[in-house]
Order: C-alpha cells, then sequence, then structure tokens
C-alpha cells in the first residue's frame, strides 16, 4: 500500500509540476502583458489587474510547495543529500525551530526505495517535532557504513507522553508512527524510539539491499524490525 502510494504521490506531484504549474506560468505572462497594456488604457482597474496578478503568483507558489511534499524531485534526481540539505533549508527559513543536517556531501546514491524511506522518516520525525515537542532545536544525522545506513533525528522537546509511548509498539500511536513502521517492515532494519523529559530520539537503521531484491525477499517479522524504548 505504501508503494502504490508512493507512486500515485511520485505522479501527482509530476503533473501538478508539468501541468497546472505550467498552465500557470503561461497564465502569468499574459496577464502581465494584459495588465501594462491596461494601466494606460483603462487605469480604473489598476488595483483589480494587480490583485489578481498577485493571486496567481500566490497559486504558483502553493502549486510547486505542494508538488515539492507530495514528493521532492530532487530525491530522484540528485539523491538524499541535495534533497535533505533542500527541505531542512526551507524549514530553517520558515519555522522557529532550529535544525541542523549531518550528512556528508560525497553519501552517494542509494536504492530509490532507501531514499523515498530515509526522506519519509525524517519528514515525518520533523512534522512531529514541530507539532508536539515544543523544541526549539532539532538534529538529523544519516550515516553510511558498510551495507547499513542509520538515521537519527533528535529534539529537546518534552517528550511524548507516557501513554502515547506504550501505545507505540501496538496499533495505537497515530498514522505516523505506524506509517514508518510500515515502511521499515519492506527492509531489514530496526526503529527505536526513546523518549523522555529531555527530548526525544528516532533511531533507525536499514540495511541496503545489494542488488534490487523483491520485497518478499527482504520483509521481517515486525517483531524483529521494532524496538521501542522508552527513556532517554
Ligand atoms: N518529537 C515528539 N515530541 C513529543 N511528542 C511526540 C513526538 N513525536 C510524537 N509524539 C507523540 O506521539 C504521538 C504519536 O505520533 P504520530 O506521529 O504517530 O501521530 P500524530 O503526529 O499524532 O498524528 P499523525 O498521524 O498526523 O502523524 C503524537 O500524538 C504525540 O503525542
Ligand atoms: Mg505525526
Amino acid at each position: 500500500m505504501m508503494t502504490v502510494q508512493d507512486e500515485e504521490r511520485r505522479r501527482i506531484a509530476r503533473d501538478l509540476h508539468d501541468s497546472s504549474g505550467q498552465l500557470l506560468a503561461v497564465i502569468d505572462m499574459q496577464l502581465s502583458t494584459l495588465a501594462q497594456d491596461l494601466r494606460k488604457a483603462a487605469p480604473q482597474f489598476n488595483e483589480q489587474v494587480e490583485e489578481t496578478e498577485r493571486l496567481v503568483q500566490q497559486l504558483q507558489k502553493e502549486i510547486r510547495t505542494t508538488s515539492y511534499l507530495l514528493h521532492p524531485p530532487l530525491l530522484d534526481e540528485a539523491g538524499l543529500f541535495s534533497a535533505l540539505s533542500r527541505y531542512v533549508e526551507g524549514l530553517n527559513k520558515r519555522s522557529n525551530v532550529q535544525i541542523t543536517l549531518e550528512i556528508a556531501p560525497n553519501f552517494g546514491r542509494l536504492p530509490r526505495d532507501v531514499e523515498l524511506v530515509v526522506f519519509r522518516l525524517v519528514q515525518e520525525s520533523l512534522a512531529n517535532i514541530y507539532r508536539h515537542s515544543g523544541s526549539e532545536t532539532a538534529r538529523i544525522r544519516i550515516a553510511r557504513d558498510e551495507g547499513m545506513i542509520t538515521v537519527e533525528v533528535q529534539d529537546q522537546g518534552k517528550g511524548i507522553p507516557p501513554e502515547k509511548l506504550v501505545e507505540i509498539p501496538s496499533e495505537g500511536s497515530g498514522v505516523g508512527i505506524r506509517g514508518m513502521r510500515e515502511r521499515l517492515r519492506q527492509f531489514s532494519g530496526e526503529l527505536r524510539i526513546e523518549s523522555g523529559e529531555n527530548g526525544t530520539r528516532v533511531w533507525v537503521t536499514i540495511s541496503i539491499p545489494q542488488t534490487p531484491v523483491s520485497k518478499e525477499r527482504t520483509r521481517t517479522d515486525e517483531g524483529d524490525c521494532v524496538k521501542v524504548f522508552t527513556s532517554i
């Protein structure tokens, strides 16, 4: 289901960018030509024309952001280092959480599904930090070592409430953490969530498949894949 959803997101992101985005770019150009003529011929419409131009530009921006969030094009084109750097740069500008990203510039490429799972894990962890932790800082560390990827996202917020933390190993947690688990199930790896009054740390390891292997061959039992630790 997750793979189907990812493909669908990729397709919608591309369609939005290539069709609605391109059409809007043309509308924007035509509007600005029209506005120039109209400014001289009928200045009484100036205000409406300017407002319309502003709305078109806002819509262009929204389409770009939605398309990017659905599926960052840089991930397929340039890999994790570029896609995550750009993502974090944008968040650092737009929010009051200071995020640091530690990933080697020569991190290299990974199979497409591994890159996507790492990106989504970071995305969900950061969304949780914004929405729930109250932390002013977040640190992401991604390392690669001999067939193994380690991803760590840490905050210094108030921690996951104990009643939520005990629900995490079962189906009780929100869609976000459950989604992380579901995504990781197609690889052999481990997910640990440690949380306490000094903050939360999501720690994930993923073995990189040597060759593109079928999901059946890499699938592990949930028990192997998920471990939750409750204190920091
Ligand atoms: N970094 C964090 N700091 C504090 N609490 C957190 C953090 N991450 C998760 N939580 C808590 O764990 C719960 C489960 O998180 P999860 O991402 O699964 O669901 P959600 O964020 O509530 O909803 P969504 O389905 O939109 O992701 C959250 O509701 C929140 O209470
Ligand atoms: Mg969430």
